[in-house]
């Protein structure tokens, strides 16, 4: 059986709170060897602090979500997350962080700033950043560059872009998050930068509960459907599942520099 690390979901969301234990053990059954649980903000960057501690198979990352901020600016809260890395080894990079200008909640201004910052706190701590950008490719790229962003190292999570910007990331030694999308028909742009993408950058991810692949698609996500977008991944690249499986399991490792004994 292939070996899948998902690289992105949020398991402590509401949605989870029902099954979450008998959930999680299925997915370790089902092939999912290890998993990446992102923070959103503060109050989630903590709970990744105990989910990380409980579950074997689950690191996690502390950070605050492009339109979620705001808990940044509470005294302390950038002291409680450079803690949290300093504290716990599992807790592995710094995101998801960003640019989200899709709604407009939080000034273009703010978002900027707080992106900046908690780079600033990843380059501290030496780990790698999980980059969340939507409707924002040249503010993303322009604030990589000039923040040396390859010297950090991360992944564009979700990667939504075209492939003439997927040769900007490229350029930074970023990784590429991918996720469900890639298995919807009219995914024709993703497609394109999924085929000009090496394989030694592609990381898979679900996002779940979110952005749930064909044939699920609408339903709850979850890592053990991550065969259906290696699937999609392989047709597209014209090789086997199975060595996608294989060369974004050991992207994935060098991403997050978990060694491979420490499973
Ligand atoms: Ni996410």
């Amino acid at each position: 059986m292939n070996r899948i690390f998902d690289t992105h979901v949020h398991y402590n969301e509401a949605c989870y709170d029902e099954d979450r234990e008998s959930f999680l053990a299925d997915l370790v059954t089902s092939g999912v060897s290890r998993v990446t649980n992102i923070a959103t903000n503060v109050v989630t960057s903590l709970e990744n602090d105990l989910y990380t501690r409980k579950y074997d198979f689950m690191y996690g990352t502390v950070g605050a979500f492009p339109t979620e901020v705001d808990c940044l600016s509470e005294p302390g809260a950038m002291d409680t997350l450079e803690r949290l890395l300093a504290s716990n080894d599992k807790l592995v990079a710094v995101g998801e962080i960003g640019l989200d200008y899709h709604y407009d909640d939080v000034e273009k201004s703010v978002q900027k700033e707080y992106f900046e910052a908690q780079m600033d706190l990843a380059r501290r701590a030496e780990v790698p950043i999980v980059i969340h950008s939507r409707d924002a490719a040249k503010d993303t790229l322009d604030i990589m560059r000039s923040a040396h962003a390859e010297e950090i190292g991360g992944v564009m999570h979700c990667y939504s872009y075209t492939k003439e910007v997927a040769r900007e990331v490229l350029d930074l030694d970023f990784f590429f998050g991918i996720g469900g999308v890639v298995t919807f028909k009219n995914a024709k742009k993703l497609k394109e930068a999924v085929d000009y993408i090496p394989l030694s950058h592609i990381v898979l991810e679900t996002d779940a509960p979110y952005l749930t692949p064909e044939p699920f698609r609408g339903k709850r996500n979850s890592s053990a459907y991550l065969s259906y977008v290696a699937e999609a991944i392989a047709s597209i690249k014209e090789i086997t599942a199975e060595e996608v499986c294989a060369a974004t399991w050991d992207n994935a490792c060098r991403l997050y520099k978990i060694r491979e004994e420490s499973i």
